[in-house]
C-alpha cells in the first residue's frame, strides 16, 4: 500500500509554530499566499486555515527544493518539510501569531498548481461582490470570511448546547411539504409522481413543531432551512436558516427567559459580550409612540414625544386637521441639530416624504427665537412645544402630523438616519428588548379584510378574547419579536391550541372553513386530540451572526448566498431545464417565457 500523499504527514498547522518549537523538524501543508524571490533566498508564506507561516527557500542548503520554489506561484498548494528557526533579529513580524519564526525549508512537494487568480486575497482589496460569490471558493480563502464561519459554528455549537441543557431535543421536518402561514410567496416543487401537484418548501416548521407538541416531544428545536420568495435585501435571503423553537405547557412569561438565557450564553461564549437579563420589554404601542418602530433600536436616544394635544386648537391648520381627524403629531428633538444646513434639511424633507409623510415641519431653536417656515404659526405654542421636547437653543425639532402609526413611523425612520449621520451609533455595542403585545390582526384596506399580524395560530392575550367579536383592531396578540440593535432577531408567539378560538380566528379572517380545512386541515384535525398549550419562536440565525459577526449583510455569513435578484452566480441557478425533465413533470411553460 502506498502511503498518503507519498509519503508526506503533516504535522503542524501554519498557525501553529512558536520560538518554543525553534530545532523542531516539522511538516505543513497548505497555499502558497505570497512569494517573494529574494534573488538568492525565496520566501513563502505557507497559508493554511489556522494561519500563515514564512517559509524560506536557501539556495546554498537546499538546492532541490529552492530550485522547485522557483516553479511555485500564488495558491499552488504544497508540502514542506524543514527545521522551524527564529527568524533573524529586526525581521520578526509581530502582527502574524507565527511571526517570529520561519522554516528553513529542505523538502517541497508542490501538490497541486494553480491558475492565476481572478481576484486578490489580500484583505485590503475591494472585489465585486458578483466576482466573489462567482469564486466563492476563493474568496473563503480570505481569513476574514473564513473567520464568520468559524463564528457562525460557534454559534450554533452553542445553541445547540444550551438548548439540549434546558431538555429540547432536535427534530428534522420535511422539505417537501405544503404551503405554511408565514405570509410571503411559496417556493413550489412539482411532483412527477403527482402530476399536476406540487410541494411548497416551507416557509418555517411552523406547522410541524405544532404537531410535535401534540405529539407529546414538549421541548423541541431544529437549526433549519426556511425558504420565502419574497423580495430580497441586505438582511434577506430566500433560503435562510432559523434557530426554531417550540414548547408545551410554557406560558409567555415563563418561556421568554428561555429565549433569554440562549442569547446570553451565544453572546458570552462567541463574543465573551455579556447581555444584561432579563431583556428590557416594550409593549408594542409603547415602541411606536417612543421609538416610532416596532423594532427599535436602543443604541442611542433621540426618543419621540407626541405634540398633538398643543396643536388641537393651534393656529396651524395643517396640524389641528390632522389632529381633529384623530391623528398625532409626533416630535423629535435632535440635540444640537441647529447647525444643520438648509440643504441638509431639504434631504431630511425629502427622506420623510419617501417615507410617506405630506410634509416635515423644521424648526431650529436660535437663542433669539425659532427658525422655521412656519414659525409665525408656531409662536403661540412656542413656550409648550420646547417643554414638550425638553428643546434647547442649539437644538434642532422635527414635526410630523398623520395618522397614526405614520406620523410616528416616519420620524422614526428619521430617527435612525439622524442617528446615522450624527455617529450617535456606539459601534460593539449591543442592546436588546422583548416587543410585545403586537395587534392581533391589521386591516388590510387594499382587500378589506382582517389579516393575522403574526400568523393565524397566534394566540390573543386572554382578557382580550371578547374584543374578537366587538373590536377586533384592538385586540393584542400573545406574540413577541426580540430586537436587537434595531433588527428583527427573533419573533414567536403563544399559539392557540383550542379548535373554538381558533374557528372563531379563522372567521375574523375571513378563511372560510372549507378553506381552512384545505389548507391547514391536518393541523386543525390534530388540535382535536388534546393538544397541549404550546408556544414557541423562530430566531434568523443568519441575522445573529451577522451581528456578532459585524457584518451589514447577511450574504457575508452565509456559505453561498443569493444575490438580490435571488440568483447564484456560482452555479448560475436559477436555470432553464432541459424540455424532458418539464415532460416528465407535465409541465408546459407559457408562450412567450
Ligand atoms: P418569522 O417569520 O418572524 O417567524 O421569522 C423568524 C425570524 O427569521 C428571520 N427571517 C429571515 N432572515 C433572513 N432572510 C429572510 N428572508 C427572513 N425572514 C425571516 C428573522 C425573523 O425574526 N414560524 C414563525 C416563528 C414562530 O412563530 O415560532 C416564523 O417563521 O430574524
Amino acid at each position: 500500500m502506498t502511503a498518503m500523499l507519498g509519503g508526506w504527514r503533516r504535522t503542524h498547522t501554519c498557525g501553529e509554530l512558536r520560538a518554543a518549537h525553534v530545532g523542531q523538524t516539522v511538516t505543513l501543508m497548505g497555499w502558497a499566499f505570497r512569494r517573494r524571490d529574494h534573488g538568492g533566498l525565496i520566501f513563502v508564506d505557507l497559508r493554511d486555515r489556522e494561519g500563515l507561516t514564512q517559509c524560506v527557500f536557501n539556495p546554498a542548503t537546499s538546492g532541490e527544493a529552492h530550485s522547485t520554489a522557483q516553479e511555485v506561484r500564488s495558491e499552488f498548494v504544497l508540502a514542506v518539510q524543514g527545521t522551524v528557526q527564529r527568524r533573524p533579529p529586526g525581521t520578526e513580524n509581530p502582527k502574524l501569531p507565527t511571526g517570529e519564526v520561519e522554516v528553513q525549508v529542505s523538502r517541497l512537494k508542490i501538490l497541486n498548481e494553480s491558475k492565476p487568480l481572478p481576484f486578490p486575497l489580500e484583505e485590503e482589496a475591494a472585489v465585486d461582490e458578483a466576482v466573489r460569490l462567482k469564486y466563492r471558493y476563493l474568496d473563503m480563502r480570505r481569513p476574514q470570511v473564513l473567520r464568520n464561519f468559524v463564528i457562525r459554528d460557534r454559534i450554533c455549537r452553542a445553541v445547540r448546547d444550551y438548548l439540549h441543557g434546558q431538555g429540547f431535543i432536535e427534530v428534522e421536518t420535511p422539505f417537501l411539504t405544503r404551503s405554511t402561514p408565514e405570509g410571503a410567496r411559496d417556493f413550489l416543487v412539482p411532483s412527477r409522481l403527482n402530476r399536476g401537484h406540487f410541494y411548497a418548501l416551507p416557509q418555517s416548521p411552523q406547522l410541524f413543531k405544532q404537531l410535535l407538541m401534540v405529539g407529546g416531544f414538549e421541548r423541541y428545536f431544529q437549526i433549519v432551512r426556511c425558504f420565502r420568495d419574497e423580495d430580497l435585501r441586505k438582511d434577506r435571503q430566500p433560503e435562510f436558516t432559523q434557530i426554531d423553537i417550540e414548547t408545551s405547557f410554557l406560558d409567555r412569561d415563563e418561556f421568554l427567559p428561555i429565549v433569554e438565557g440562549m442569547l446570553v450564553e451565544v453572546f458570552k461564549r462567541v463574543g465573551g459580550i455579556d447581555l444584561p437579563a432579563p431583556f428590557p420589554r416594550l409593549a408594542y404601542d409603547e415602541a411606536i409612540a417612543r421609538f416610532g418602530s416596532d423594532k427599535p433600536d436602543l443604541r442611542y436616544g433621540l426618543e419621540l414625544s407626541d405634540c398633538s394635544d398643543l396643536f388641537k386648537a393651534a393656529e396651524f391648520q395643517a396640524f389641528a386637521q390632522v389632529v381633529a381627524a384623530g391623528g398625532a403629531v409626533k416630535g423629535l428633538r435632535v440635540p444640537g441639530g441647529g447647525g444643520m444646513s438648509r440643504k441638509d434639511l431639504d434631504d431630511l424633507t425629502e427622506a420623510a416624504k419617501g417615507f410617506g409623510a405630506k410634509g416635515l415641519v423644521w424648526v431650529k431653536v436660535n437663542p433669539d427665537g425659532l427658525q422655521s417656515p412656519v414659525a409665525r404659526f408656531l409662536e403661540p405654542v412656542k413656550a409648550p412645544l420646547l417643554s414638550r421636547l425638553a428643546a434647547a437653543p442649539g437644538d434642532l425639532l422635527l414635526l410630523v402630523g398623520d395618522r397614526m402609526p405614520l406620523a410616528a413611523a416616519v420620524l422614526g425612520r428619521l430617527r435612525q438616519e439622524i442617528a446615522q449621520r450624527l455617529k450617535l451609533v456606539p459601534p460593539q455595542e449591543f442592546r436588546v428588548c422583548w416587543v410585545l403585545d403586537f395587534p392581533l390582526v391589521e386591516w388590510n384596506e387594499e382587500e378589506r379584510r382582517w389579516d393575522a399580524v403574526h400568523h393565524p395560530f397566534t394566540a390573543p392575550r386572554d382578557e382580550d378574547l371578547p374584543l374578537l367579536d366587538t373590536d377586533p383592531g384592538g385586540a393584542r396578540a400573545k406574540a413577541y419579536d426580540l430586537v436587537i440593535n434595531g433588527q428583527e432577531a427573533a419573533g414567536g408567539s403563544i399559539r392557540i391550541h383550542q379548535q373554538s378560538v381558533q374557528e372563531k380566528l379563522f372567521k375574523l379572517l375571513g378563511i372560510a372553513p372549507q378553506e381552512a380545512r384545505a389548507r391547514f386541515g391536518f393541523l386543525l384535525e390534530a388540535l382535536e386530540f388534546g393538544a397541549p398549550p404550546m408556544g414557541g419562536i423562530a430566531a434568523g440565525l443568519d441575522r445573529l451572526v451577522a451581528l456578532l459577526a459585524g457584518e451589514e449583510s447577511i450574504r457575508e455569513v452565509i456559505a453561498f448566498p443569493k444575490t438580490q435578484k435571488g440568483t447564484c452566480p456560482l452555479t448560475d441557478a436559477p436555470a432553464p431545464v432541459d424540455p424532458g425533465q418539464l415532460k416528465d413533470l407535465g409541465i408546459r411553460l407559457a408562450e412567450g417565457d
